[in-house]
């Protein structure tokens, strides 16, 4: 058994991805190809932004959007530190600060009522406060009704990290059109993957599309010898967006499997388990399916036991990020973010894709099932 099986995916359209591929190979625009273009404005359709900028990964899809924006050292991020670190590592790079808060017990995303706590810890330490980072952890979306209220009160833009929740919604509105800005991974693994690294920037901002665009390509000017502002080489292969154009063709339908995959397990996983919790008008693009166990120790049996029967099972996240090494300057400490640091010692996440089927799921309830 796979915790995302991407195979079963590829013999469905392999056809089409082939031959997406021979077009690249015989074009030989390898680089900003017509195939960048055509994602492009596939995506922005897709999500409901005026723009889409396609980059080379879900990381550089966080960093444009902060050096377009001219964040610096002095400057504060408000972010959650239950996450990847890429959310966070992307302002430390700069020389900015981020400033953690705790997140939802249920949704374990940001808790956009802890922000204001944030808000004052940074300009307690002299710090301005410029933006929030929420982040559509396991594919749900964050909060944003209340994130972008504190956010207009307190003039801070928001930087949608949506790497795990591409295909998410709110009341029908799509995740990638939350924040004033937003970030999407195509890492393989992610609800869009594609055969290597990708990643995608949202916006309705134009004066924002221009500059992200320059910094996208070593802050160009009027031309690639013309450099006005610092920038990187931040491109999506042409290669790649000919694959994500023919998986993004089959993704709603992907997304559905994967609600009918996370319907069936929150029906029927063992009760002990605390199982994840969508609000009243959200969906999840389901990431992960991640479920707590009542005690680290619990947690490490269950692992173990799952790993004797062949199940993979998966901890994101072991640490939070606050207690890092990387962050260690900072000074947090054990006991910080008590939420998050309780999620961290319980959660774990079982396979979770759109072709799993429902033998193969009640195979993994049965074995979870035992352990109780
Ligand atoms: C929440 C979050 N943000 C950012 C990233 C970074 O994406 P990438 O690996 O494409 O750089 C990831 C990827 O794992 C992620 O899960």
């Amino acid at each position: 058994m796979q915790f995302i099986d991407l195979k079963t995916q590829q013999n469905l359209i392999r056809d089409k991805i082939d031959k997406r591929i021979q077009d690249v190979l015989n074009h030989g625009q390898y680089i900003m190809g017509p195939e960048v273009r055509e994602l492009e404005e596939k995506l922005a359709e897709y999500v409901g932004t005026k723009f889409c900028i396609s980059c080379s990964s879900g990381t550089d899809a966080l960093l444009i959007p902060l050096m377009a924006k001219g964040i610096g050292p002095g400057d504060a991020i408000i972010t959650t530190p239950f996450t990847y670190i890429a959310t966070a590592g992307v302002i430390k790079l700069l020389g900015a600060t981020p400033v953690f808060v705790d997140i939802d017990a249920d949704s374990y995303n940001i808790n956009p009522n802890t922000i204001v706590d944030g808000i004052l810890i940074a300009k307690n330490k002299g710090l301005k406060p410029k933006a929030i980072i929420p982040v559509d952890l396991f594919g749900l979306p964050a909060d944003y009704k209340i994130i972008e209220a504190v956010a207009k009160e307190n003039n801070l833009f928001i930087l949608e990290d949506t790497a795990q929740g591409f295909g998410g919604e709110i009341n029908g509105g799509r995740a990638g059109s939350f924040g004033h800005i937003a970030a999407t991974s195509f890492f393989p693994a992610k609800p869009l993957g594609c055969y290597g690294d990708g990643g995608a920037i949202f916006t309705n901002d134009d004066e924002l599309n221009i500059i992200m665009k320059s910094v996208r390509v070593h802050g160009g000017g009027i031309d690639k010898y013309d450099n006005v502002r610092m920038g990187l080489n931040g491109r999506l292969d042409t290669l790649q967006a000919a694959i994500l154009l023919e998986k993004l063709d089959i993704f709603p339908e992907e997304v559905t499997g994967r609600n009918r995959v996370a319907d069936y397990y929150s029906k029927y996983l063992p009760s002990q388990f605390k199982k994840p919790f969508t609000p009243v008008g959200y969906k999840s693009s389901w990431a992960q399916y991640s479920i707590l166990a009542r005690s680290k120790t619990e947690r490490e049996s269950i692992i173990k036991h799952l790993k004797e029967v062949d199940i993979p099972a998966m901890i994101y996240y072991w640490l939070p990020l606050h207690l890092q090494g990387v962050f260690s300057d900072l000074g947090y400490v054990m006991g910080d973010y008590p939420i998050s640091e309780e999620s961290s010692e319980k959660i774990f996440s079982i396979p979770m894709h759109p072709y799993l089927d429902r033998s193969n799921q009640d195979i993994i309830i049965e074995a979870l099932n035992s352990i109780g």
